[in-house]
C-alpha cells in the first residue's frame, strides 16, 4: 500500500520582502519538506489581500489561491509577525478566509495540525501572538501542534536561513516542522481510500 503525500501549506510573513516571519517559517517548511511532505507556500506580499468581505461571495484571483490551497492542505505552519501586541492585520485577513471553507466537508481547519510561530521585537509581543494564533487556530477547529514556537528578534536570532540562526530557535522551527509533517501524513493515510 502506498502512502499518500501530505500537503502542508506555509502561511505567513510580512509585507516586507523575505521578513524575520518569513524566514522562520521556511526553516519550519523545510523541516516538514524533509520527512516528505510536499510544501506550498503563501507568504509575504502574496497575502495581502482586499478585507475579508460579508456582503459578497467575489474573490480576487489571489483570495481564491489561499481558499483553494487551504482546502487542500492536511496541515499549515503559520508564521505571523508581532504588530502592537498581537497578530499582523495581514496575517489575521488571511484566516478571516478561512470562513469561506464553512460548509466544506471539511470545515474550516477541521482536523489540521497546524504549527504556529510568532515573531517580534520583544517577548511580551511574541508569546502573545503566538497565544492569539493558538486562539485562532482553536476557534477554527484546527489542532495547533504540540510546540509553537515565539522568536525575539530583537538580537537577531533569525539569520537568512538555518544555517546562520540561532541554534535552539532553528530547532524548535524544525520540531514543529515535522511534527504538523508526521501528523499530516497520518492524517492523510486515514483519509486516502484503502487499497
Ligand atoms: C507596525 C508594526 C508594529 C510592531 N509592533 C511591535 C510590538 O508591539 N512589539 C514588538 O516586540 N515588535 C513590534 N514590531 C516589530 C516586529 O514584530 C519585528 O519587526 C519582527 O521582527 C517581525 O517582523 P518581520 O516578520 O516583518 O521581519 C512591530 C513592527 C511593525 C512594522
Amino acid at each position: 500500500m502506498t502512502r499518500p503525500t501530505p500537503l502542508v501549506l506555509a502561511l505567513g510573513g510580512s509585507t516586507t520582502p523575505m521578513s524575520a516571519s518569513e524566514r522562520a517559517l521556511r526553516i519550519a517548511g523545510d523541516a516538514a519538506s524533509a520527512t516528505g511532505a510536499q510544501l506550498e507556500y503563501l507568504t509575504g506580499r502574496q497575502l495581502m489581500l482586499p478585507i475579508y468581505d460579508t456582503e459578497t461571495a467575489d474573490r480576487t484571483p489571489g483570495t481564491t489561491a489561499l481558499i483553494d490551497a487551504i482546502r487542500r492542505a492536511d496541515g499549515l505552519i503559520i508564521a505571523s509577525p508581532g504588530y502592537h501586541g498581537g497578530i499582523s492585520g495581514m496575517i489575521k485577513n488571511a484566516l478571516d478566509y478561512v470562513e469561506d471553507l464553512r460548509r466544506d466537508d471539511r470545515p474550516y481547519l477541521d482536523g489540521r495540525p497546524v504549527g504556529l510561530i510568532g515573531v517580534a521585537h520583544g517577548w511580551q509581543t511574541a508569546v502573545g501572538t503566538l497565544h492569539q494564533l493558538r486562539q485562532v487556530v482553536h476557534s477554527l477547529r484546527g489542532w495547533p501542534s504540540p510546540l509553537g514556537v515565539a522568536i525575539n528578534d530583537s538580537s537577531g536570532l533569525m539569520g537568512t536561513d538555518a544555517s546562520d540562526s540561532d541554534e535552539t530557535v532553528v530547532r524548535q522551527l524544525q520540531t514543529m516542522g515535522e511534527q504538523v509533517a508526521e501528523m499530516a501524513a497520518l492524517l492523510a493515510s486515514a483519509r486516502s481510500p484503502r487499497d
